[in-house]
């Protein structure tokens, strides 16, 4: 039986989907099947960032309105072992009831699934995930993101569902003017337990055009941590400079 991720923010733009992608290339790299589902229903992005837009005909609403799972499942052209269901092309379309269902199914074929959700809380869909779901809310290294961070982490709880924070586009310099050297203080104001960090990345930021990543470029390697902390292995903060 499969992992599930959801992957949430507070604010949007802080690099959801670009982390999702990141995510199922490193399992995917590990040798995991990996499956990433787009929930941002109506705004949909993987299927661009993936190169399938061009191919994808069904969505994640097929797969709810009885349709079999396979035929909203497109293997990416990016890593071999990486697959996506597109979401809907309308807002609305996502039942909660039948969701639920969908999740606990998908995690009987793939060894990650992972929920790319638009940002804010939805707390239907969220409840509707297996129990034992990692829902991972991403925040850029900004208070107001952070701050943003501790309330959807404060609903998680409430909820509870288990919850780790990942701060992305982190730059070392920044973090030493901007004096937020210390990882705990981010920690501490946000409630949530951080699970890694992303460093700011010229090519993260250019990947909806260069659909590349280097295997040992500095993201990749980030990625890969979090990816192998998150399958049970004791990895360690690298020095914040070398992130
Ligand atoms: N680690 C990173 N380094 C640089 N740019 C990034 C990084 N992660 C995301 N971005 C950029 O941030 C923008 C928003 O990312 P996206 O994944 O679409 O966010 P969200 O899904 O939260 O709305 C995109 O232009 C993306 O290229
Ligand atoms: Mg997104």
């Amino acid at each position: 039986m499969g992992k599930v991720l959801a992957v949430t923010s507070g604010k949007g733009g802080v690099g959801k989907s670009t982390f999702s992608i990141g995510m199922g290339f490193a399992f995917a790299s590990m040798g995991k099947k990996v499956l990433l589902v787009d929930m941002d229903e109506g705004l949909r992005c993987l299927d661009l960032l993936l190169k399938i837009d061009k191919t994808a005909v069904f969505d994640l609403s097929d797969i709810l309105n009885g349709g079999e799972i396979e035929n909203a499942v497109y293997p990416t052209p990016l890593w071999e072992n990486l697959f996506l269901i597109p979401a809907p092309l309308k807002a609305g379309m996502i039942d909660a009831f039948e969701f639920a269902k969908f999740a606990d199914s998908a995690k009987e074929s793939y060894d990650i699934v992972i929920f790319d959700f638009p940002a804010g809380i939805d707390f239907t869909l969220y409840a509707s995930l297996p129990k034992e779901s990692l829902f991972i809310t991403v925040a850029v290294p900004d208070p107001i993101s952070i701050r943003d961070a501790a309330a959807v982490s404060q609903q998680l709880y409430s909820m509870n569902l288990n919850s780790r924070l990942v701060i992305n586009r982190f730059v070392y310099k920044q973090s030493r003017k901007y004096k937020v050297k210390n990882i705990d203080e981010i920690i501490d104001k946000s409630s949530l337990r951080l699970l890694g960090l992303v460093p700011e990345s010229d090519e993260m930021r250019l990947f909806s055009l260069s659909h590349k990543l280097k295997k040992r470029g500095k993201a990749a390697l980030a990625y890969k941590r979090i990816a192998r902390r998150i399958d049970g292995e004791n990895i360690l903060l690298p020095k914040l400079k070398k992130i």
